[in-house]
């Protein structure tokens, strides 16, 4: 990595490449405990660059668990609705999209980044990456619904959706179950259909874990945190 400053600082969302040359320009920005030449000055990893004393180090990926609230739609951008990208601040943006999609009314873990080979990876209907979700269903959801998860249901696809594996909890209400489905893919309204292929319908949903990922209890709907190492780590495994 060899780029200018400027750049340096912004792709770090430290600001706009306007704002960061205000900052060097305003001695807020050292390089090796010296004041730039300014912002066109070449740096690497290994120059120790602080903003208003606090390290900058360079990272090229970005890694955000971010709880989907309700009302959102998965995209980098819509015309109509709102984004999952319009609860991160402008200069901290740049680049990132969510993993793939929930609902517009389905609320819970989505992971945000700019790493495209993750992303990639995640998604790849060959590698069965695992994602449970938790649901409060219209009806009672029986044993015999088990058994028919477990075997995989026409979803009105070619194929038969793969078998997943539903956990059935103590009901909400005598009109609302609740449940854990885990899927292994991840097919358009995947949880709906599946629900509407036994008869129910899908009152609630929300996502909870998506392979070794799962939901902070500390986040609430329409905030974000970086992972942690051990969960970036976990999850590129
Ligand atoms: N399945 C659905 O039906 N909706 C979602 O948002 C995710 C999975």
């Amino acid at each position: 990595m060899h780029l200018r400053l400027d750049k340096y600082l912004a792709d770090m969302g430290i600001g706009t490449r306007t704002q960061v040359k205000q900052y060097i320009r305003k001695n807020q920005v050292l390089v090796n405990g010296l004041p730039p030449e300014g912002p066109q000055q070449k740096v690497t990893e290994s120059d120790a660059i602080f903003f208003q004393g606090t390290p900058i180090s360079y990272q090229k990926y970005k890694y955000y668990l971010f709880h989907k609230p309700k009302g959102c739609v998965s995209a980098a951008t819509d015309n109509l609705h709102k984004t999952v990208l319009d609860y991160f601040p402008e200069p901290a943006r740049k680049g990132l999209f969510p993993v793939g999609r929930l609902d517009i009314d389905t609320e819970g873990l989505l992971l945000i980044t700019n790493d495209g080979a993750l992303a990639h990876n995640l998604l790849s209907p060959a590698k069965h990456v695992p994602k449970t979700y938790y649901a409060e269903v219209a009806g009672t959801v029986t044993e015999e619904d088990q058994l028919q998860f477990a075997q995989g249901l026409a979803i009105g696809e070619e194929k038969q959706s793969l078998p997943a594996k539903l956990e059935i909890l103590p009901p909400k209400s005598p009109e609302i179950s609740r449940i854990y489905l885990t899927i292994t893919e991840g097919k358009f309204h995947q949880v709906k259909r599946m629900f509407q292929a036994v008869g129910k319908q899908v009152l609630y949903l929300k996502r909870v874990s998506m392979g070794s990922l799962t939901l902070d209890g500390s986040l609430s709907p329409g905030e974000y945190r970086e992972l942690t190492e051990k969960e970036l780590q976990n999850l590129q495994e």
